[in-house]
């Protein structure tokens, strides 16, 4: 490995500049030491130098036909071109201006025009020069506003589900960690090809896969979460994008696909990149700062200083025209690292426009300088033989071009059905809970706790006075706890929120397939736990023994926590930050608490106030746990035993007697509560219409969060 990607052994003699008119062939040595600059440019690569060099890379990797596709009928790559591309962004008000200043513009990116064809394209520039956002517009993935020009795939508007259509490698690997990568693998196949494409094909386009990314020994290991260390970054780069290659992309996209990897690891992410190139798929990759092993390997340069092009055109050709416009190459030097060196101004590599020593710690003289180099290369660019070229061939681009109607929107297009994704989505959240237990044994663990704890404090509630306080507090309790414990739901749509919306856009399923598939492992995950708790509490306690008040009592329980989860997710699905839901969230059940009926009493609150108990889920629950649990209970045991005859003690148990409430119904009265069949049940209903509310506003909330970057 690192005899292919190792130093450049590049002598002064070798550095010569190459003739400009030499055709811009794919630049990579057959020989297995870095070559020399001149070599470089000059010298064609053989396909089969560039496999010889990856299998060397990666044993593993052979260049057997693929059988998913039967090594015949492999797509093609397709030509982008693009046509005067400018973006905008509105900067936020400064709040020290007082409604005085206006909204003030930032141009990203100026006037961007050139072509990528079939073959590895790479955008250089120094950090923050806008090659994301270039990446993005040229993948249709940027939102739309402050957008100008245009894109075109073949000559032709970009399909209004191009997303869907090619690859993009975001920078931040998103592939489900706690699954293996044949796992992940075979989610995209089932997601992104045609279910007419017959399983077996799909696995056997899995397993080629594997093996063309060199990911054998470890297509049965964990990708790795932050709890779990799981493969390496290089081979988890990898699995990113073999995600995207299981559909057969004719234009691959990749944002910095070299970042967090080491030399050699990054070398053997590209030398597969330049191997899918070579077959000739469209490869357009942002990135950063190549080494030398890696510069080489470029087919086409798009050199970006503030979002504008300072070149554009083959890489081989791109130091022939720095040399012509004043800039010469030290020959130890590393070309992408030379290019980054002249546009930063760095003066040790600049050799025009002169500087003298003062002005190199002058620090304004600096800034004017690196204006200064900025401008004469965009001015040099524009009069380059590259920029010529490029311009007649985009205008031919956009002649023949003319009748073809542009798309009007942006779509998301999927390979297979509701049902079929649902499935695949279902099982794959299912898979993702069974690998990770902690993520239910915790909650079920502290839920198994409370609950004996709770059991133990309220042990066998009598039926005389203290029973009647006992049974009120601990119904309140496990009330309360039920709404407090979804606070953690905040995080079911955020933690995931990359993952989801590169899925989404990719065209993996609907966002209703992802809506629900997490609603329902939720609830599942939910119903378990409350089970276990109930059946603790409840015979602990001592509750009403029938099996009836028992299933009320569960169903009560289950209904307050679905409420209290859609509540809590309808409200954190727009956040990007679990914890300002949860300050949120705490906020909500603490004002609910206060008017769930324990801790006032709710007739007595003043009019303007009272409605807030309408909103209340928990006395929603508290009540309907008390009419099951009060009604048809007497709590004057002592005066019956006391006075002789139940008769006469049921007609003196009134509220007024002796401070005491005798009957389960008299203190339901005294709260307020209706204890008839329809006072129990529309508790019931009032939770269930709460819980269709909230999952709808949630629901449109994902539906309609900002998709694009
Ligand atoms: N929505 C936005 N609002 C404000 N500024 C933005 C926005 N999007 C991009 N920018 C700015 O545009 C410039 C280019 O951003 P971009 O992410 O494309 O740079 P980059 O070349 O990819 O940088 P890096 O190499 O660090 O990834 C940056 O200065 C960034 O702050
Ligand atoms: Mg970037």
């Amino acid at each position: 490995m690192s005899e292919v990607c190792g130093p450049a052994d590049v002598t002064q003699s070798d550095r010569s500049v190459p003739d400009q008119s030499q055709a811009p062939e794919p630049a990579v040595s057959p020989d297995l030491r870095c070559p020399s600059a001149a070599q470089t440019m000059t010298e064609p690569i053989s396909r089969n130098d560039l496999e010889m060099t990856n299998v060397i890379a990666n044993p593993m990797v052979t260049s057997q036909p693929d059988p998913a596709t039967n090594g015949s009928n492999q797509q093609g790559g397709s030509t982008v071109s693009f046509h005067n591309i400018c973006y905008t962004v509105q900067l936020k008000r400064d709040l020290s201006c007082q409604g005085r200043c206006r909204r003030t513009e930032r141009e990203i990116l100026v006037d961007l025009n050139g072509i990528m064809k079939p073959g590895l394209n790479a955008i250089l520039g120094p950090t923050g020069c806008g090659k994301s956002s270039f990446l993005d517009i040229l993948a249709a993935r940027k939102d739309p506003s402050g957008l100008s020009g245009e894109v075109l795939i073949d000559g032709a508007p970009q399909p209004p589900n191009f997303k869907c259509l090619s690859g993009y490698v975001v920078q931040d690997d998103v592939v489900m960690g706690a699954l293996t990568v044949r796992q992940n693998l075979r989610f995209s196949a089932a997601l992104r090809l045609p279910k007419s494409v017959p399983q077996r094909e799909k696995e056997a386009r899995v397993n080629h896969l594997i093996t063309e990314l060199g990911l054998a020994h470890v297509a049965d290991s964990r990708v790795g979460t932050e709890l779990n260390r799981g493969i390496s970054g290089g081979e988890k780069k990898r699995t990113s994008i073999g995600m995207e290659l299981i559909m057969d992309p004719a234009v691959l996209f990749l944002d910095e696909p070299t970042t967090g990897l080491d030399a050699s690891t990054a070398c053997t992410v590209l030398l597969l990149l330049k191997r899918m190139a070579e077959k000739g798929k469209t490869i357009i990759l942002s990135i950063h700062q190549p080494r030398y092993s890696i510069y080489r390997l470029f087919d086409s340069l798009t050199l970006m200083v503030s979002g504008k092009m300072v070149y554009h055109g083959p890489a081989q050709s791109a130091l022939v025209h720095f040399n012509k416009i004043g800039y010469q190459c030290d020959s130890n030097d590393n070309p992408a690292d030379f290019f980054l060196d002249v546009i930063n101004g760095n003066f040790t590599a600049v050799t025009s426009p002169p500087v003298n020593r003062r002005e190199v710690l002058d620090f304004d003289a600096i800034s004017r300088a690196r204006q200064n180099i900025k401008e004469h290369l965009l001015t040099e660019y524009i009069k380059a033989e590259d920029f010529s070229t490029t311009k007649a061939e985009l205008e031919r681009i956009i002649k023949d071009k003319a009748t073809v109607p542009r798309p009007k929107s942006r779509t998301v297009t999927y390979n297979s059905p509701f049902f079929h994704q649902l499935r695949w989505v279902v099982w794959r959240t299912l898979l993702n809970l069974m690998l990770q237990p902690q993520i239910w044994l915790a909650p079920l663990g502290v839920n198994i706790f409370l609950s004996l704890l709770v059991g133990a404090v309220f042990f066998g509630v009598k039926d005389d006075q203290s029973g009647l306080q006992n049974r009120t507090g601990a119904l309140f309790f496990v009330t309360v706890h039920q709404c407090f414990s979804t606070v953690a739901a905040a995080e079911l749509f955020i933690k995931e929120r990359k993952l989801f919306i590169h899925e989404y856009i990719s065209g993996y399923y609907r966002v209703s397939v992802y809506f629900l598939a997490k609603m329902l492992s939720d609830i599942t995950l939910r119903s378990i736990v409350i089970s276990v708790f109930s059946c603790i509490v409840y015979f602990m306690i001592g509750f009403k023994s029938t099996p009836e008040n028992f299933s009320i009592f569960l169903l009560t329980l289950l209904l307050v926590s679905y409420t209290a989860t859609a509540l809590t997710v309808a409200v954190s699905a727009d956040q990007n930050v679990v914890s300002v839901a949860n300050i949120l969230m705490s906020m909500c059940f603490v004002v609910m608490m206060l008017f769930s009926g324990l801790l006032v009493n709710l007739p007595s609150v003043i009019v303007g106030l009272s409605w807030v108990k309408y909103l209340s889920i928990p006395r929603y629950g508290f009540t309907a746990l008390k009419i099951n649990e009060f009604v048809g209970l007497i709590f004057c045991e002592d005066t019956v035993t006391h006075n002789g005859t139940t008769s006469s003690i049921l007609a003196n148990c009134t509220m007024s007697v002796r401070g005491l409430t005798c009957t389960g119904e008299q203190h339901l009265e005294y709260q307020g509560i209706n204890y008839s069949d329809w006072g129990l049940w529309q508790n019931h209903v009032a939770l269930m219409v709460m819980t269709i509310l909230f999952q709808s506003v949630a629901y449109l909330k994902l539906r309609f969060i900002k998709k694009f970057s």
